[in-house]
Parts: C-alpha cells; structure tokens; sequence
C-alpha cells in the first residue's frame, strides 16, 4: 500500500515536524529522501540526502534541485513542507512580516514546484504535494499574512493541476489542522485557548505530525492515481463543522 519503492522525493521543511515525518513516511514505503531545509535535518536514512536550502531564494532553489537530480537521476515527487507562522491583523502586522510569510509560505512553494517540475515533464510523470492550512481555507483572527500564504498555495495547487496534468503530473494540497509540532509549540502552555482550539476538532485531539504524513504518502503514490487539483483536510474534523461550545 501506498508504495514508494524506489522513488526520490524532494521533502522541503525535513529538519522537524510534519516534514520530518513525511520524509519518515517516504523512507517506509521504499521511497528515498532528497531532504531540505534552512535548518540542520538529523534521521537521514541510507540513501538520503540532506540539502541547506531556504525555499524563498530561488538560485539556492535551483542549485539544489540540479544537484538532487544530478545525484539521484531522477525526481518522482516533491512534498512542500517548509513554512513559517506570521501573526496579525492588516493595522499590526508590519510590511516585513506580510512579505516573509508570502516568500516563505507562498512563493517558496512556488519555486519548489516551478524547479522540480521540467525534471518530473521530462519524465512523463510526478506527483507535488504542497501544505496549505485549515486557515487556507477559512479566515482566522491575528494571522492574516499566514492565512493569506495558505489560501494562494490552494490556488496554485489548482493552477498547477490544470496546467500539468495533461502531461501526467499530479498536484494535490493537505490542509492541516492543530497538529502538535515545534511550530504549535506555544499552545502547549496556552490553557484555555489550547482546549478551546481542541473543541473545536471534531476528534477532540491535536493532530500528530506523522498523521499528515502519511496522507501526503497516500497522494504521492499511485494509490492516488486519479487525484490532482485536490485538497485534503488532515484536521481532525475542524473544516467540516462549526462546534458550539457552551
Ligand atoms: N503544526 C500545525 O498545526 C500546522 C497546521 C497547518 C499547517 N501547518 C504547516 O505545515 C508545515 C510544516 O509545519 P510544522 O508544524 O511541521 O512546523 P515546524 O516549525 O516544525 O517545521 C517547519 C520547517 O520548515 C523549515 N523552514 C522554515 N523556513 C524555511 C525556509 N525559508 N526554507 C527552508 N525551510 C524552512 C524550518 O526550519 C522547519 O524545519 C508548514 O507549512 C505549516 O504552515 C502546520
């Protein structure tokens, strides 16, 4: 099931949390790991290979991306993990924190899948999964430049399906809800706010990296032949109802 076997997978965000247990998942189905990140990535297996890469520059973008294909010979699919939180409202955030969250987030997305891509049309197929956010898909108080990033990352997952799926490549989002990562890390402390924030999950839990993981190995495999331009909610039933709370 939702084999990998032999594969190279361009993990971007690998040093921690849902990129690290996607890399994870990659290497259990047979896959092997073309890891990325701005920070050290420890837990390479065997064949894998880590890469200093920051997504929003685009030379670096590039220079990795050769040097992955020039090594593995070939890039089968390409899990976008790497992301950044930026809180605020329109009157608070600053200039920089908007475009920080934009570069990162949205336009590292991009230029992953814009440099990956001649590798995966050269060989007639691929498979892109890019992460997005429950606040991809609705609005949330006190995080617009993130919310924003996540929503355009959508758009360009649909823009990307329609552009190349006729050439056999399949582009596909998973919007997370609260899973427990360094990322989320301050709502460990944060009581209240963090139970309510649980409620409403219908599961009544955070989310585990490894659970998101493992449906962005599900959508990187032919097990998901027939999907592109979709997004999947890993969210524990967040999207899919409006909890009162009493
Ligand atoms: N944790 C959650 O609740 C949650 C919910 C929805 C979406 N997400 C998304 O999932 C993705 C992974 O988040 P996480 O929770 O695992 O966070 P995390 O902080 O544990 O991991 C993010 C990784 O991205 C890397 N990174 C940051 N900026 C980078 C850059 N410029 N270039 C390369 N790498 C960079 C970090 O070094 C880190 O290893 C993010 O896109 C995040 O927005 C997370």
């Amino acid at each position: 099931m939702n084999s990998l076997e032999g594969k190279v997978v361009l993990v971007t965000g690998a040093a921690s949390g849902i990129g690290q247990a996607t890399a994870a998942t990659v290497r259990e189905a047979g896959g092997i790991v073309a890891a990325a990140d701005i920070s050290t990535i420890d837990n390479l297996g065997p064949s894998d290979v880590a890469y200093a890469l920051d997504v929003s520059n685009a030379e670096q973008t590039e220079s990795v991306v050769a040097q992955i294909a020039s090594h593995f010979g070939r890039i089968d699919g390409a899990a976008t993990c790497a992301g950044v939180t930026a809180v605020g409202s329109v009157t608070q955030f600053t200039l920089e924190d908007w475009s920080r969250a934009l570069a990162i987030n949205l336009t590292g997305t991009m230029l992953t899948c814009r440099t990956v891509l001649p590798h995966m049309l050269a060989a007639g197929h691929g498979s892109i999964v890019a992460v997005s956010s429950i606040y991809g898909m609705s609005g949330g108080p006190g995080n617009t430049p993130y919310n924003v990033s996540k929503g355009g990352i959508l758009q360009l997952v649909r823009s990307m399906a329609a552009d190349y799926g006729p050439a056999g490549i399949r582009v596909n989002a998973v919007s997370p809800g609260y899973i427990e990562t360094p990322m989320t890390h301050m709502l460990a402390h944060a009581g209240a706010v963090r139970e309510a924030f649980i409620a409403m999950h219908l599961l009544r839990r955070p989310g585990k990296p490894m659970e998101v993981g493992q449906v962005i190995r599900f959508l990187l495999s032919d097990d998901s032949s027939f999907v592109t331009g979709a997004n999947i909610p890993v969210d524990g039933g967040f999207s899919a109802a409006q909890v009162i709370q009493a």
